[in-house]
């Protein structure tokens, strides 16, 4: 059961008004920690790499490691390819074992993109089993190889996105709404409500078709995220919180047992505070139960 794609996951939290948490992760501890956390409150979850994680681990050990977790879960587990610029690597990754595959061109001019997504969408959708992520607009800030300053950031057009939807033929879509990769510089960032739910009328109106996907996770106040979801977020990334978590955790470790060498225990105690942070957001997004 535990090997799936992104749209039907996303599909069921679509109709049941929660949102499924999407994790970037780097290393094995951060993935076992996201998966056991995950199946400790029955929720289905979604392990992210982004492409420089991917490249540096290889994308066939990174499967390997989610098909030996998600094999052993009793929850469905989807394996995400994070902001992909580039329809090689998509590819590669799709071939791979990734089950959704985010082919990030939303830099380019309309067409262009349209394009580049549409390769891909054609490509999964031949293998089976792999559901494909498009964005329109721009989310500012750094994830990974993907760098957007903010007057760069633009916001999805509703109407455009029906086109972009219906021209790509993606599974999910992620239109840009004013969230923000990294650290937030205000508490209170401009979210574009209205351009969401008005985006979540046009496409999924009648019945939902392509569950949307809420970027720019880590800072944002619990009652912004309740709404995004009651909105018709599905799908909610959080990459920065867990790097920090990671970093954090390991720094506190080493500088309070200086003299130990035991590396299991730096490992022990960055998996329980990721597990905190996974429960944490778990919680907040309403996936408990659902899987
Ligand atoms: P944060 O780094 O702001 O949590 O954003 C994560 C994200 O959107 C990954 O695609």
């Amino acid at each position: 059961m535990a090997i799936v794609d992104a749209k039907l996951m996303l599909l069921k939290a679509t109709g049941e008004k929660y949102a499924v948490g999407a994790f970037n992760c780097t290393n094995l501890i951060q993935m076992e920690a996201v998966v056991e956390a995950a199946v400790e409150v029955n929720s289905p979850v979604i392990l992210q790499a982004s492409v420089a994680p991917s490249a540096f681990l290889k994308p066939q050990v990174i499967v390997a490691i989610y098909r030996t977790l998600a094999e052993s879960a009793p929850i469905p587990i989807c394996l995400h390819l994070d902001h992909c610029s580039d329809v090689d690597f998509c590819r590669t990754c799709a071939d791979a074992g990734y089950t959704n595959i985010m082919i990030d061109a939303s830099k380019q001019e309309f067409g262009e993109n349209v394009r580049r997504t549409r390769e891909v969408v054609d490509h999964c959708h031949a293998l089976g089993g792999v559901s494909v992520e498009g964005e329109l607009g721009t989310v500012s800030g750094v994830e990974d190889q993907v760098r957007v300053a903010e007057d760069e950031a633009r916001l999805c057009d509703p109407q455009q996105a029906l086109e972009f939807v219906d021209r790509t033929g993606i599974d999910i879509f992620a239109p840009a709404i004013g969230t923000a990769h990294g650290v937030y510089k205000t508490r209170f960032p401009k979210i574009d409500f209205e351009r969401f739910e008005k985006i979540a009328g046009l496409i999924n109106g009648g019945t939902t078709r392509v569950p949307l996907v809420v970027h720019g996770g880590t800072g944002l106040q619990p009652d912004v995220v309740k709404r995004l979801v009651s909105l018709g977020g599905a799908k909610y990334n959080v990459s920065t919180d867990l790097k920090h978590t990671l970093i954090d955790t390991t720094y506190r470790y080493i500088t309070d047992h200086r003299e130990e060498y035991n590396p299991g225990n730096i490992d022990k105690s960055v998996k329980g505070a990721i597990k905190e942070r996974i429960n944490y957001w778990i919680g907040l997004l309403g996936s408990a139960d659902r899987a």
